[in-house]
């Protein structure tokens, strides 16, 4: 950790504005120098909270200071361009509450200008700095699963219909955010095939079906549903050499490492004519990582000092931003057209942060 304390203010002190407001002032990184929101007595409010922190209503006059190095933004999705462009133009770096935009375009022009100036722009994909996601992310890392065969993900509940987005842009980007980050090299699916319901006549689907082929050819299922009377957020990675299952609503046992699958192999038979498969099934031990107790945007803004001080790429940027924006757009793309849908991975700015 570098010695420096650095200073933030967030914009939007709605329902999530002071959890990062209470992250920042509790950081031995960071001093909460303001929060700042278009209603006065809500900023207000959060600032009291975490008392010296000055309160703003303009967001000029906040850019203006030059005693505030990071912005975090934490306002509806619309208007995060407006505002991140506005803070990175000013010098500031910034975080983005998810999603980073409200279009794949939108984020291409945050990351291009945030990699001009060279400052860091960072999205709170909040649920990659749990203990348990990082852990997963490691495991994979050091090859403990193998090769990645499938990844199969699950969000569904009883969930309130939104009023201007599907389930798919209201739950999946959790998902979404979460594969990107354990891949090695991220999500970058060849193509994007979704499935929507809509049995209520809502007029936007409430239940979803994402399948997501890779180039390696593992595939990626996302199921969310708001229509379900059981709550269950589940992840399970199968590899070649274990399976993974993360069960976010099971403290005592987030995650399961099952040393079990099956082994397929195709061996020569009669010489080099023919060739004949062996199945074989490994059942081997279960075990459960120890994790540590975290607040995950405790990790998200200590990610963010560091690569500011070190001035390198966080962990979660803006192009992994842009790439969920990418896939989400894909799935509108493929509802509409009943067809699978291959997202444009040559718009991603491939630019060093
Ligand atoms: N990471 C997570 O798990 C998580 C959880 C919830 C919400 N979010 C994200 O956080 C963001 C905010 O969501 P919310 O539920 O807190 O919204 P909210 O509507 O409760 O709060 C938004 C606040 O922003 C203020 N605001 C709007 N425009 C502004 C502007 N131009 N300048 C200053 N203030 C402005 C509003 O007055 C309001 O107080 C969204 O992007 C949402 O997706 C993330």
């Amino acid at each position: 950790m570098d010695e420096k304390i650095l200073r933030a203010a967030v914009v939007g002190a709605g329902y999530w504005g002071p959890n990062l407001a209470r992250n920042f002032a509790a950081s031995d990184h960071w001093e909460l120098a303001a929060v700042c929101d278009l209603d006065a007595d809500r900023a207000a409010r959060v600032a009291g909270a975490h008392g010296g922190a000055d309160v703003e209503t303009s967001l000029a006059a906040l850019l203006a200071r030059d005693d505030i190095s990071a912005v975090a933004i934490a306002t509806p999705a619309g208007t995060h361009h407006s505002i991140a462009m506005a803070a990175l133009r000013a010098g500031k770096h910034v975080v983005v509450e998810k999603p980073i935009a409200d279009s794949a375009s939108a984020a291409d022009e945050m990351v291009a200008e945030a990699h001009a100036r060279g400052l860091v722009l960072m999205t709170d994909h909040t649920f990659c700095y749990t203990p348990a996601v990082r852990k997963i992310r490691d495991l994979i890392a050091v090859g403990e699963l193998g090769d990645i065969l499938y990844i199969d993900s699950v969000r569904i509940n009883l969930g309130l219909v939104q009023p201007d987005v599907d389930v798919f842009w209201d739950l999946a980007p959790h998902d979404l955010s979460i594969v990107d980050f354990v891949l090695p090299g991220g999500l970058r699916p060849v193509s994007v095939a979704a499935h929507g319901g809509d049995p209520l006549g809502t007029g936007r689907a409430c239940v979803g079906y994402l399948f997501l082929p890779l180039a390696s050819g593992a595939v990626v299922n996302v199921h969310v549903n708001w229509l379900s009377p059981t709550k269950i957020r589940r992840i399970t990675i199968g590899g070649s050499r274990r399976t993974l299952v993360w069960d976010d609503l099971n403290p005592q046992q987030r995650l399961s490492v099952y040393d079990r699958g099956v082994n397929y192999e195709q061996i020569a038979a009669d010489g080099e004519e023919r060739r004949a498969a062996t199945v074989s099934y490994r059942l081997g031990d279960t075990w459960s990582p120890a994790l540590p107790e975290q607040e995950a945007l405790g990790l998200m803004v200590a990610e963010l000092a560091d690569a500011i001080t070190q001035a390198r790429a966080p962990l979660t940027d803006g192009r992994a931003g842009r790439r969920v924006l990418g896939v989400l757009e894909a799935a509108s793309a493929s509802l509409a057209s009943g067809t699978a849908f291959i997202p444009d991975p040559h718009r991603e700015l491939e630019l060093s942060a």
